[in-house]
């Protein structure tokens, strides 16, 4: 099926097989002159987005599987996934919302994570093709993994030139609380070629969101100056990853929000470059902050879609959302969506090249 054309991306969807449960899954892949992205219908997943290094060469960028089997046994790396209802860590999977208290099942350390034990990322997505990308859908009904009202979610991944577009919305006919964002692991020398600690990174921001023991926020925003959480100039990954701090060593790396300068209007998040095959990303959003997440919990037991395994550090993640455990912290930017409201979020990942 070749639904676009006139120098837009190209847009073709193919079967790819079938859930344990007998639901089809389909794989988009868009491409244009720059990049080539393939997305399944299955978690609404990024599988692979092939990307040109200075001279030229292409190499797949983002962690993935090479088969559905792949995202099927696949327990808890999320690698390229969207998340949902609720993307990271909610307290004890506990919130209250208009007096009334809600349980999430607790799936990371007495924690709910990702939305709980089946999240988006386990679900199969409805699919609709557009002039340069792919719209997909998942309805999740009322009380799913215990959040409140149908929620309706979208998400448009669109390719211009060498940016890939995400565009989320969602509706709903209850009062409830969602943070939707994509998972992708990048790796800009190419998925299976080492660890990220060489690449570098500037992360747009003043302040961040310290953890406890279990990664969730203390509630506390404090500065980065003096900190390894300093990335206002570009920084190699690897740098302090391994510095005395406490922060740190409890998330084994960066496992940590950021909280961005910038507003609500679209502002840029972060800027990586890998010095070696001079490939860069930028991630520009809407959203107040960022998740810079550095592999720590990669255990080498994924086989990526290269055949190798993903080994801790093989890529870091900027998952772009609302701080972590929102519904608990009144501070905190809202996660609060209400019937007759429509959530808007737009993260766009750009890749270029340097010299
Ligand atoms: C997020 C979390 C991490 C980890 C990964 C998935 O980045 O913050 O702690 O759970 O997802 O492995």
């Amino acid at each position: 099926m070749l639904t676009a054309g006139g120098g837009h991306a190209a847009v073709t969807a193919k079967d790819w097989g079938k859930t344990p449960d007998g639901k089809p899954v389909e794989l988009y892949t868009l491409s244009d002159d720059e990049l080539t992205v393939t997305i399944t219908s299955f978690g609404a997943h990024v599988v692979s987005v092939e990307a040109p290094d200075r001279a030229g060469k292409k190499a797949d960028v983002v962690l993935g599987y090479k088969d559905l089997a792949g995202y099927m046994a696949e327990k808890s790396a999320y690698l390229g996934a969207v998340v949902g209802r609720y993307g990271n860590r909610i307290a004890k999977g506990v919130f209250t919302l208009d007096g009334k208290s809600y349980q999430i099942p607790a799936n990371n350390n007495g924690n709910a994570l990702h939305g709980g034990t089946v999240g988006f990322d386990r679900k199969v997505w409805s699919t609709k093709p557009l002039v340069n990308g792919v719209e997909l859908t998942y309805v999740s009904v009322d009380g799913e993994m215990g959040f409140p009202g149908t929620l309706t979610a979208h998400v448009k991944y669109t390719l211009e030139g060498r940016s890939l577009h995400i565009e989320y919305s969602a509706t709903t006919d209850k009062d409830t609380v969602l943070n939707l964002t994509n998972h992708s692991y990048f790796n800009l020398a190419g998925e299976s070629s080492g660890d990220i600690l060489g690449e570098k990174i500037m992360i747009n921001a003043d302040r961040y969101t310290p953890v406890d023991a279990g990664l969730i926020p203390t509630g506390k925003l404090p500065s980065v100056k003096g900190t390894p959480f300093d990335f206002l100039k570009p920084t190699a990954i690897g740098a302090r990853i391994e510095a005395n701090d406490e922060q740190l060593k409890i998330a084994g790396g960066y496992d940590h929000n950021f909280v961005l300068n910038g507003g609500s209007t679209l502002h840029v998040a972060a800027k990586v470059e890998d010095p070696k095959s001079g490939r860069t990303l930028t991630v520009t959003t809407t959203e107040p902050g960022v998740q810079f997440y550095s592999g720590n919990f990669l255990t080498g037991s994924a086989i990526g879609i290269g055949g190798k395994p993903y080994e801790k550090h093989a890529g870091f993640c900027l998952e772009t959302q609302h701080f972590p455990d929102s519904p608990n912290h009144p501070a905190f930017p809202s996660t609060e969506l209400k019937p007759g409201q429509v959530m808007r979020s737009t993260t766009i990942f750009t890749f270029g090249t340097t010299k």
